[in-house]
């Protein structure tokens, strides 16, 4: 999967709606800022565990620009915009490379975007070769995940994936209604979804994930079983089912009680119908296929590991710093991010220029907000080895709000209910600093 980020809404959310916020990653992008003075790579990473890092690379592109999106990305741009791109990506990946320690290695990778298969064949294999000479690692041998959507999953970008060894290919469906994916704000066509999945099956040996979308305008119960049961069809290793959000600067805006029931409701039956279709539910949002061998470094296991993110839009971390380029969703603020990025030369990049400092407590919610908000609940003991105190010792108010609202099964397990929940329950473990931050971040 695909990361989805967070803005922060121009409209308060109900205290008690299910649905404050993702938190797909903490702290979210729009708490960080520009660093005083800018820090070396190099320095970032010196004392870094750097022997099993995730390598991740963010292309900001996509063949159309749906409604209820804010990830960063911009629609159809010139080619020579993406050949520029890609020149960039070149530079910055050498700088990047000569920054890291000696004995740095990759445990797993992914291209996300976006959509990376937005790049032409050629450009995805030149993707790939610059991946492994800049960092002297073999793709084929790492387990890599890639992003793609119905109208790019071609079969020529197909070769090239499964020839790199590509071994999770993730798409975004949305609806298999092509009336309700275009009320989302997506202009899908359901023939290309079907032809696309039929293409991965059949060109790759890859996990496949199918993304779909509950809470869109007019979907009930009949037309959700509809999309959840054309999804089964293909017998996805991965399901990821998303609440819809819609935040400012994206073409939709609804709110309201009524409408966090509809997606409440559609989650429980959705949860349930794939439960009982042999999924497991790994967190609220993905579900995994029982029988399906077991994912190759799952990207959902790195709380405490290092991430390297190349291009436009990534996030790098390190275990005291996030870090990254300037983030907006709006079409001319991208745009302008994106030309910066391609202007830069080689030595611009071995810099961080806007991030976030991680003290010890914010790691400490970090690493509570990655495992709890897991259907498998976080485990005291690992938490206990990392930093030396359970962690209701450490936030017993906010575990105490979780106990009254029953949404605690055991010590630091969620229940079914604070699982559906997990929405509300992340932000509550967010620092009054991040809130403070995120409050006076400008959607821009
Ligand atoms: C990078 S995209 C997936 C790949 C590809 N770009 C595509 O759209 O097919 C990430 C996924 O996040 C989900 N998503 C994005 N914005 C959302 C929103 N506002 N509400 C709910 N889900 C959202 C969608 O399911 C989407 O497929
Ligand atoms: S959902 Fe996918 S295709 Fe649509 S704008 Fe977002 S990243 Fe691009």
């Amino acid at each position: 999967m695909t990361a989805l980020p967070l803005v922060p809404a121009t409209e308060p959310v109900a205290a008690d709606s299910p649905y404050r916020s993702y938190v797909y990653a903490y702290p979210h992008k729009s708490a960080y800022r520009p660093f005083a003075e800018r820090p070396l790579l190099a320095d970032l990473w010196r004392d870094e565990d750097v022997r099993a890092l995730s390598l991740y690379l963010h292309i900001p592109f996509c063949e159309m620009r749906c409604g209820f999106c804010n990830l960063f990305t911009r629609s159809t741009p010139p080619a020579e915009q993406v050949a520029a791109y890609l020149d960039a990506f070149e530079r910055q990946a050498r700088t990047v490379a000569a920054t890291l320690p000696d004995g740095t290695g990759f445990a797993r990778a992914a291209l996300g975007g976006g959509t990376p298969t937005y790049l032409e064949a050629d450009e995805l294999a030149r993707v790939y070769d610059v991946l492994e000479s800049a960092f002297g690692v073999d793709l084929t041998a790492v387990p890599m995940s890639v992003e793609t959507s119905p109208a790019t999953a071609t079969a020529d970008r197909l070769a090239v994936l499964r020839e790199r060894g590509v071994t999770r290919i993730s798409m975004g469906v949305q609806s298999f209604i092509d009336s309700e994916a275009h009320a989302a704000g997506r202009p899908q066509k359901r023939a290309e979804v079907d032809r696309a999945l039929e293409l991965i099956r059949a060109h790759t040996t890859a996990d496949l994930n199918v993304d779909l979308i509950y809470g869109i305008d007019r979907q009930d119960e009949r037309t959700w079983a509809y999309s959840l049961d054309t999804a089964l069809e293909h017998a996805p290793e991965e399901v990821y089912l998303y609440p819809l959000y819609v935040r400012p600067l994206t073409g939709l805006g609804r709110r309201g009680r009524s409408w966090d029931d509809h997606r409440l409701g559609l989650y429980r039956q959705g949860r349930d119908h794939l439960r009982e279709r042999g999924y497991e539910q790994v967190s609220m949002r993905m579900f995994r296929r029982a029988d399906a061998p077991e994912a190759q470094g799952p990207e959902y296991c790195c709380q405490t590991d290092g991430m390297v993110g190349l291009g436009c839009g990534a996030r790098s971390y390190t275990t005291t710093a996030h870090y990254s380029f300037d983030y907006a969703v709006g079409v001319g603020r991208v745009r302008s991010i994106i030309a910066d990025y391609i202007d830069r030369d080689a030595a611009d990049f071995a810099h961080a220029e806007v991030g976030f400092l991680l003290d010890d407590d914010e790691r400490r919610r970090r690493h509570l907000l990655q495992s709890l908000l897991r259907a498998e609940g976080m485990d005291a003991a690992d938490y206990a080895s990392r930093f030396g105190s359970h962690p209701r010792e450490d936030f017993p108010d906010l575990f105490a709000a979780l106990d009254r609202r029953g949404w605690l099964a055991e010590d630091t397990v969620l229940t079914e209910e604070g699982l559906a929940h997990s929405d509300a329950v992340g932000p509550l473990f967010f620092s009054d600093r991040v809130n403070a931050l995120m409050a006076e971040y400008e959607a821009r």
